[in-house]
């Protein structure tokens, strides 16, 4: 079977590594997907295991269209009897850009209705629609005149892990998390920390990470779980596997964050995890939060001034300053939509990544804070420098 794996901008590479790491090869990189080839146990692995992944899609059928109605040809073409029961429901969802349709929830309509007619000339039943919470999701994709249907096996994102409680009013998507994790090229050994840690999302995923668990081991909901070729036997089995292989955390992780309320949540996400008690989460501000010695990597997601009221400038220096002063050894990634902030750091970065978080266009950056012996590059004045960092002794 052909899969495709969607994933959000920014992370198609990521996503690959995590797919090479798991054994599998994938044969084209797309624009936020990559396609390769497996059985259905693939996409039952793949749906439990991929951390960087939005939905697991199996193609079914792979089209050409000059015109509305062929669109509801091609998809009469696929047997949907065969692939779910008519007391399942279901919905059509996907990206339409083609000039061919000139009302946008049209195409959807058609693949519908070729989906209801297939059932009432076969069953002389019909399967009922509900778009809200669908058993079986359909696919579809349409670019100018090439179109594609697709299961899609997923049903819901997969960043709904089923382990968040409780957040805060901006919290990281999990799968950026995941993303950012990946991107940072942590050892998983080494210390990990969040001084603005919210409700704990990039501990989470790093712990999730480090301990071999798979993220969304506590979700229960697959849609593929609804397909009439769905093998119980093969699904517990991995499942089951997956619960085998979990290791004890290897590494310290903690974090902190100004706000009591978000440290309260970020607890009650972590209570349900066997690691759950090692990660230690302070109420402080950034720079009174315990850091761990021996270096290791921050990750972290500060205010951006947009969704909550900040004064940007100060924060941001703040940060720059207690790099600098305490995190020798570090490699401190921010994600942030603000290149006001970014300035105010004062810092050069080694790396910068263009990703969005939800909307927002963001930039993900690399600080490596050398330990004293070596030279660091810092800007003053908003000009980039040259200067020896300071060291503690
Ligand atoms: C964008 S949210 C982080 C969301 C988090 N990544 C999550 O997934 O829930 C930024 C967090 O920074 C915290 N914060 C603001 N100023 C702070 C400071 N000076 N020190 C530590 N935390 C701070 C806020 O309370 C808020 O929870």
């Amino acid at each position: 079977m052909n899969i495709v794996v969607k994933t959000f901008f920014g992370l198609e590479e990521v996503l690959q590594e995590e797919l090479a790491e798991l054994g599998y090869t994938a044969t084209e990189k797309l624009n936020r997907a990559v396609r390769l080839k497996g059985e259905w146990k693939d996409v039952y692995f793949l749906n439990l295991h991929l951390r960087c992944a939005l939905t697991v899609l199996v193609e079914l059928h792979t089209f050409q269209i000059r015109e509305e109605k062929d669109l509801y040809k091609e998809a009469m073409k696929v047997d949907w009897t065969s692939l779910f029961e008519v007391n399942k429901t279901f919905a059509v969802k996907g990206a339409v850009n083609s000039t061919i349709f000139k009302h946008s929830q049209f195409p959807f309509l058609l693949v519908k209705d070729a989906i209801v007619d297939t059932f009432r000339d076969k069953a002389n039943e019909r399967p009922d629609v509900n778009v809200k919470t669908p058993q079986i999701v359909i696919d579809l994709y349409v670019r100018e005149k090439e179109g594609v249907l697709s299961l899609n096996t997923s049903g819901l994102p997969l960043f709904h892990r089923g382990y968040r409680q409780s957040t805060g009013d901006a919290p990281l998507n999990e799968v950026v998390a995941a993303g950012l994790i990946r991107l940072s090229g942590w050892d998983r050994k080494s210390n990990f920390i969040d001084p603005f840690c919210g409700s704990g999302t990039l501990l989470i995923e790093a712990a999730l990470l480090a301990s071999g668990i798979p993220s969304s081991i506590e979700r229960t909901h697959y849609a593929f779980k609804n397909l009439k070729t769905f093998n119980a036997d093969i699904w517990d089995e991995l499942y089951n596997n997956a619960k085998r292989s979990i290791k004890e955390l290897p590494c310290k992780i903690s974090g902190a964050d100004i706000d009591p309320e978000m440290v309260l949540k970020a607890r009650r996400n972590l209570r349900g995890f066997s690691f759950g008690r090692f990660i230690e989460i302070s109420v402080d501000s950034f720079e009174n939060m315990p850091i761990p010695e021996g270096g290791g990597t921050l990750i972290s997601n500060p205010p951006y001034g947009e969704r909550l009221e900040t004064d940007v400038e100060t924060l941001y220096k703040g940060m720059g300053d207690w790099f600098k002063q305490s995190l020798q050894g570090y490699n401190c990634w921010i994600i942030s939509s603000s290149e006001h902030g970014f300035k105010s750091l004062g810092l050069r970065p080694d790396r910068r990544i263009k990703l969005y978080n939800g909307d927002l266009e963001c930039s993900f950056r690399k600080y490596a804070i050398y330990d004293g012996s070596k030279k660091g590059k810092y800007m003053q004045n908003g000009a980039e420098t040259e200067v020896e960092t300071e060291t503690e002794d």
